[in-house]
């Protein structure tokens, strides 16, 4: 079955609650979502938001998410040419292995049984429930993404002679530290499960620790290395199931093979060498997926970043992507009830200042950005103007965003001239 899609494929996932069987509401869930969609005047990207309009089904649906094939997240109309693709899911509850492997051991920390090497997660998992969806890019980078990892499972599935045609089916995304690239995989890892389920039966997603592999136990790292791919290759066996695979920090294998100038060059090389031949193994297998993440692409192994088949840069988010991020962290400060519910105009003065504050943020990272909402509310709690269980106004917490903000901006002045003073 193909899951290919062009532009003006609308997808509707939909999550049902784990209590209940697909089969059996399918259908007229279906039903009641394609009236709704034909009577809509502009149509929401979460109905999970609007009350009431599926207050019978709502015992069974948890949520329900419309994505039009080409990124674009703006509301819409449904037209004669819509074409609707459902996908029904619900989260996996139980982590077959126990969630990591190699299992066993005896507990003690100086056991190379008691190193977590990988962790394993059956998908779609409810822990990455709206990672995708979270993560702001400029139009078209996430699903530049999915369309490349969709494209090379469909060359696999059509097995494509990989001697005529190069598709390792490995993926390196690189870029500044914090910009959601480990976030991404695992996001996209997700909506695979969610889109691929008439293809495999069964998403795994196997992230694996590199800086375990190369830790103390240089000497034992060998077998680390081939009890893990092992373990993978189980998994592999059955084509039921679509491995990703994550290789997190990959650069941490170049570091290793630079170890050179240390005591134990041999044990590095070779365990560089293995992960590389293991890795050459299971990616000959067509329902495995490689993604893989850096920080540093410039020192990452060469070896490695020859064999990736897509290398993408995630940067600094720009201004719209920055605005869209504040104003989801407000909306969601406004659903928790911490600030007053109001709406965001433009022409507004706080629209002005979301303005200012997007404007301060350029070059800063998306986990920056997360985290002043926090700094900001502690800043406001902390001003003589706060009076205990009232909801804060936007106005009041995007002044004291503004205050995190700079505070953050000179912290981080300070930090670069100390750091400079050390050299
Ligand atoms: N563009 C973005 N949109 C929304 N959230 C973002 C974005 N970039 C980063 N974040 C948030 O920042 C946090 C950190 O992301 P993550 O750990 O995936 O970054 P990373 O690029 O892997 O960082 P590192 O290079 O340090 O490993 C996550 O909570 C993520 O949601
Ligand atoms: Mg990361």
């Amino acid at each position: 079955m193909s899951f290919l899609s062009n532009s003006g494929t609308v997808h509707v996932e939909v999550r049902v609650k784990n209590d209940f069987r697909i089969s059996e509401i399918r259908n007229g869930l279906e039903r009641a979502l394609l009236v709704y969609f034909q009577s809509a005047i502009n149509l929401p990207r979460n109905l999970a938001y609007l009350p009431d309009i599926f207050a019978d089904q709502r015992q069974y649906l948890e949520s329900v998410l419309l994505e039009r094939d080409n990124g674009n997240g703006e509301a819409w109309q449904d037209t004669e040419d819509t074409k609707y693709r459902f996908h029904f899911y619900i989260t996996q509850r139980v982590e077959p292995t126990g969630g990591l492997f190699p299992a066993g051991g005896s507990g003690d920390a100086d056991d190379i049984d008691s190193v977590v090497a990988a962790n394993h997660v059956l998908l779609p998992a409810v822990q990455f429930v709206g990672l995708w969806e979270n993560l702001i890019y400029e139009t078209g980078l996430k699903e530049k993404l999915l369309k490349f990892a969709l494209s090379a499972l469909t060359f696999s599935q059509h097995r494509v002679d990989m001697n005529v045609i190069a598709c390792n089916r490995l993926l390196l995304l690189h870029g500044p530290p914090g910009t959601g690239k480990t976030s991404l995989c695992k996001a996209l890892a997700q909506k695979l499960a969610i889109r691929t389920q008439g293809s495999y039966a069964y998403t795994h997603l196997v992230e694996i620790n590199s800086h375990s592999l190369f830790s103390k136990w240089f000497s034992e790292s060998g077998k680390l290395v081939a009890r893990l791919f092992s373990k993978i290759s189980e998994l592999v066996a059955d084509r039921n199931n679509l491995v990703c695979v994550l290789i997190d920090e990959v650069e941490s294998l170049a570091y290793a093979r630079s170890a050179m100038s240390s005591n134990e060059p041999r044990d590095a090389m070779r365990v560089v060498n293995a992960v590389l031949t293991q890795l050459d193994d299971i990616k000959a297998c067509p329902n495995v997926l490689i993604l893989a993440t850096s920080n540093l692409a410039q020192s990452i192994d060469l070896a490695f970043l020859d064999r990736a088949d897509m290398r993408l840069f995630i940067g600094y988010p720009g201004m719209p992507a920055i605005r869209a991020i504040y104003k989801g962290m407000l909306a969601e400060l406004m659903t928790a009830g911490v600030l007053q519910r109001e709406a965001l105009e433009a022409e507004d003065a706080e629209e002005g200042l979301l303005t200012q504050l997007a404007e301060r943020s350029i070059g800063l990272s998306g986990r920056t950005l997360r985290k002043l909402p926090l700094l900001a509310h502690a800043q406001y709690t902390s001003s003589d103007l706060f009076e205990l269980n009232q909801k804060i106004s936007l106005s009041d917490f995007l002044d004291a965003m503004l205050e995190a903000l700079e505070q953050h901006l000179t912290e981080q002045r300070l930090l670069k001239i100390e750091s400079l003073e050390e050299l």
